[in-house]
């Protein structure tokens, strides 16, 4: 029988996402206090970030080239240092006006923002006093959030709390949001920090109800399916597991209020589980989200991993699993094409997710990230043909189609990146954007824009609402 396609809803947020730190550089500008990236050590090889792509002295131009793609909306964040330098107390004018300017640009075109709340990058003065660990940072998120609604909560309408919460837990020393130097007990210092998050999102959820007037906030978590490597009762256990640490304990939490069982017995065995308070769980339930944003790169596979066995585990990313004996280890998947960084491309898998996703939690589901991140060439004609990138879309949007016609309430795509940006691990090498930005790694050349030719297909994929995928540009 033929396969009846659903249309996508005649609203769905088509747009792609950035992030403050990754790409507006001036990181000491205009009253921004530093953030974690802004002080932590630099990988070798690669850029710190002052000047990123420089979208706070380009930003009219990147929303412009945004609204002749035809976005309907822009996911960005907002750097928490640059609206208040110290994390907590005086707010800096210049960056209520920045954040105003952009927010107002977007709405010129029509476009809506969709603002990240708190991607990744702390402000260094809350991590010097114990960052998340510390219960106060969930205090000072609250006001964060606070000051937020009340400057731009009368045209932001759409809000994201913490990017990839899960991967600060469980790859925060990878990403640079955690130094794990001294720390007696990694996993109960990580949790605990996980269970003030949880408090914090909680909280700014039940707030942008009170103070946004049609407001809508949800998480952001990384999703990925987990697959056993057999189907071996054995491996479907230890994949259960995973989707466990790696998903459902952030869903579960973020819809329900209630922390998974599967995980709290694994934090049990280590020691592990956080410190709740009197009052806590009440105020864990009172945040409801009203949709579910995830980011989505790939799926994670992983096989049973008996005590004894020998060492499985590699170094852990914001992708890949570690192994752990007695638990699970990861289990290169023979199925999939990986990316020139070793990244698992699923398409299908992605379709899998968002079953997952809806059936748990039966809310309508926007795609904050997913992309291919690629050494892209500026040709002599200045052109960049990027065939490799509308391949990956087009594999993914296809499934997301599928996934629609399956029944999932979905709201909105937007792939990483609009813009170049500086990659969390390999600055500018890898490059994610529609837009290309026109600098190296050291060399800032002229920073220029250049429309990709994946920004002229996307425009067409937008134009027809996701019928239109072809590559015949
Ligand atoms: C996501 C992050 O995990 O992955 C982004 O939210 C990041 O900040 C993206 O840039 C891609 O990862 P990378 O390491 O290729 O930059």
């Amino acid at each position: 029988m033929a396969k009846i396609h659903r249309d996508f809803p005649a609203d769905f947020l088509w747009g792609a996402s950035t992030s403050a730190y990754q790409v507006e550089g001036a990181s000491l500008e205009d009253g921004k206090g530093p953030s974690v990236q802004d002080v932590k050590v630099i990988p070798p090889g690669t850029p710190d970030f002052k000047v990123a792509s420089d979208q706070y002295h380009h930003y009219k131009e990147d929303i412009a080239l945004m609204a002749e793609m035809g976005f309907k909306t822009y996911r960005f964040s907002i750097s928490w240092s640059r609206l208040i330098p110290d994390g907590v107390g005086a707010v800096n004018p210049k960056g209520v006006e920045y954040y105003n300017n952009v927010i107002n640009e977007c709405l010129k075109y029509g476009i809506q923002p969709l603002v990240t709340m708190y991607h990744f990058d702390l402000p260094a003065a809350l991590q010097e006093k114990g960052g998340w660990g510390n219960p106060e940072t969930a205090d000072a998120f609250v006001y964060f959030a606070k000051v937020m609604f009340e400057n731009f909560g009368d045209r932001a309408k759409l809000w994201l709390t913490i990017n990839e919460q899960n991967m600060l837990t469980l790859a925060g020393p990878a990403i640079g949001t955690f130094d794990p130097t001294g720390v007696d007990n990694v996993p109960k210092a990580l949790y605990q920090q996980n269970h003030y998050m949880m408090l914090a999102q909680a909280k700014a959820m039940a707030l942008c109800h009170q103070m946004v007037p049609g407001g809508k906030i949800g998480p952001a978590p990384n999703i990925s399916a987990v697959y056993p490597a057999s189907c071996k009762p054995e491996d479907v256990t230890a994949a259960d597991l995973f989707s466990a640490i790696r998903n459902w304990f952030y869903l579960d939490m973020a819809v329900y209020g209630v922390y998974n069982h599967q995980v709290m017995s694994y934090l049990r065995d280590h020691d592990a589980l956080p410190e709740i308070k009197e009052g806590d769980m009440e105020i864990l339930a009172s945040g409801h989200p009203d949709f579910i944003a995830f980011n989505y790169y790939s799926t994670a596979t992983v096989a049973a991993y008996p005590e004894g066995e020998e060492t499985a585990g590699g170094p852990s990313d914001q992708q890949k699993a570690r192994g752990e004996a007695g638990y699970y280890k990861p289990f290169t998947n023979p199925n999939l094409l990986k990316t020139e960084w070793g990244w698992e491309i699923d398409p299908i898998g992605f379709r899998n997710t968002l079953n997952q996703v809806y059936s748990r939690y039966r809310l309508p589901i926007i795609i904050t990230e997913n992309g291919l991140g690629a050494h892209d060439k500026l040709e002599e004609d200045c052109t960049i043909r990027d065939d490799y990138r509308i391949e990956y879309l087009q594999r993914h949007i296809e499934q997301m189609q599928l996934a629609i016609d399956d029944g999932v309430q979905m709201m909105g795509y937007c792939p990483w990146s609009a813009v170049d940006l500086i990659s969390t691990h390999e600055g500018f090498d890898k490059r994610y954007g529609f837009i290309y930005v026109n600098r190296g790694n050291f060399d800032l050349k002229d920073l220029r824009r250049i429309p990709k030719k994946s920004f002229y297909w996307y425009k067409k994929v937008i134009a027809s609402n996701g019928k239109d995928l072809a590559n015949d540009l």
